[in-house]
């Protein structure tokens, strides 16, 4: 995709999901999502043609003055959006697929130190919520929710919501859940 057309995609992405989002040339400035996601993409590019020290050196870089760590093997789709930065690791076989979007805090890390694929794998359209950490290699369906602070170890299926430690998954649609807790526990 032509780096111009990736750029504007990237502003009007910012402007969508965030309320506070002003005009594209502050969003360009102050946005360090956008510079963790633009810093990234390079970086991939490094890594995928064997440049993996520079690819390391400019995501350390990165993480210096963003406070965004992404492992420059991770694959990140398009309209991936970080808001407010700071704060979040994505591990090395992480993939993330379209129209994803993260709060601070989050962590997409492994649970193995062995070199296999052990890290998420976000499908297109997931947020996720400030501070939560999805462990291992689990897929978190498409258009899913994951709840701030939650702690996920287990697959999130499609258009479902994961919150609390270790993570409930409750179908999004409010008609078709039940309560996290049975309230007779406590009567
Ligand atoms: C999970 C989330 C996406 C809500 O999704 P939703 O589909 O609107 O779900 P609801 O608000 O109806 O909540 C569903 C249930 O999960 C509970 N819940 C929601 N968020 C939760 C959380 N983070 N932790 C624990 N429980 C949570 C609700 O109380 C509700 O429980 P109930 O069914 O027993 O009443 C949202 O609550 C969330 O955490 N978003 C992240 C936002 C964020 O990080 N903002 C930072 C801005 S700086």
């Amino acid at each position: 995709m032509n780096i111009l057309k990736m750029i504007r995609e990237d502003l009007a992405n910012a402007r969508e999901h965030d309320p506070a989002a002003r005009g594209d040339v502050e969003n360009a400035v102050v946005y360090s999502g956008l510079h963790a996601i633009w810093a990234h993409r390079v970086a991939h590019q490094l890594w995928q043609r064997g440049w993996k020290g520079p690819a390391r050196i400019l995501a350390q870089a990165t993480r210096f003055l963003t406070g965004v760590e992404i492992h420059p093997g991770a694959t990140i789709g398009r309209r991936f959006f970080i808001d407010h930065g700071m704060g979040i690791v994505i591990g090395e076989t992480t993939e993330i697929g379209d129209g994803v979007m993260l709060y601070h805090g989050v962590t997409l890390g492994g649970q193995v130190l062995t070199q296999t694929k052990r890290h998420p794998t976000i499908e297109d359209g997931v947020v996720i919520g400030a501070g939560a950490k999805v462990l291992g290699p689990i897929t978190i369906g498409k258009d899913s929710a994951i709840g701030a602070n939650a702690v996920v170890t287990k697959p999130v299926p499609a258009n479902h919501v994961a919150v609390g430690i270790p993570a409930k998954n409750l179908p999004r649609d409010p008609e078709h859940r039940v309560k996290l807790v049975d309230p007779d526990y406590f009567i």
